[in-house]
């Protein structure tokens, strides 16, 4: 089976106030493409973190991330920011969608980078599959927490990404939404055979997925099959 992401002796230290905080310490695996993971762990244990740097969002302070059998510590930023534009969709846990822009614009935006034709029309299509097509023209301020992570949903999909990150893709939904959402996800997976790697706490979403990696202080303390 191909290997899509490749994580090895992979640690991240901070430097905050003098001192040094590892808050990764030497994890290592390997993700098959076309598979769904979910990694769970307790609050502070560094999820998000290696989100990030499996993503190429940032860089580790040790080991090595491979993805789509391209060494993200060979790169320069830019490169990193072309290779997360090809092959990268990213659910981040706080949003992070552009204020000065509309929700449909942000949609657009992995779109227009990319130089695509249609944009606008493949944009509100995918607005629509999260259940905001009457929300396209509301910016950010304008929208309620669920509805903000839906956006950013809609965005992180739009470049058919060949992996999605989601961190904690549903920690703002209601039961409801949350099942529209995590429907999404996991059709995504079958249809366009995208790899998922779902962040989250909630252990019957992690339940879905076919294998769950779990993070403790940093530390990889368990890799288990889902049947
Ligand atoms: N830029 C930074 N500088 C210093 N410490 C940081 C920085 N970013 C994160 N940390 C620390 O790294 C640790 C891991 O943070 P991370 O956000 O990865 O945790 P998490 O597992 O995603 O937690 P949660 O479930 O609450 O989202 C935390 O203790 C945090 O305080
Ligand atoms: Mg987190």
């Amino acid at each position: 089976m191909e290997t899509i992401l490749n994580i090895s002796n992979l640690s991240k230290t901070y430097q905050s106030a003098g001192r040094s905080l590892t808050v990764l310490d030497d994890i290592n695996f390997a993700i098959t493409a076309g598979s769904t993971n979910a990694i769970v762990g307790p609050s502070g244990s560094g999820k998000t973190t290696l989100l990030g740097l499996c993503a190429g969002l940032d860089r580790s302070s040790t080991g090595k991330v491979e993805l789509n059998n391209i060494n993200l510590g060979d790169l320069s930023e830019d490169q990193r920011a072309q290779v997360r534009n090809q092959f990268v969709g990213f659910i981040f846990q706080n949003f992070q969608l552009l204020p000065t822009l509309t929700a449909l614009e942000n949609v657009m935006v992995p779109l227009e980078l990319r130089g695509e034709k249609n944009i606008k029309a493949r944009a509100t299509e995918l607005l629509d599959k999260v259940g905001l097509a009457d929300r396209g023209h509301h910016y950010p301020a304008q929208l309620s927490g669920g509805e903000q992570q839906r956006v950013s949903i809609a965005r992180a999909f739009s470049n058919r990404p060949k992996l999605l990150f989601a961190d904690e893709p549903t920690g703002n939904l209601d039961a409801e939404t949350s099942e529209k959402v995590v429907k999404l996800l996991f059709d995504l997976n079958k249809e366009a055979g995208t790899t998922l790697i779902l962040v989250t706490h909630d252990l019957d979403l992690a339940a879905r997925t076919q294998r769950i990696l779990r993070i403790k202080g940093g530390r990889l303390i368990a890799d288990e099959k889902n049947n």
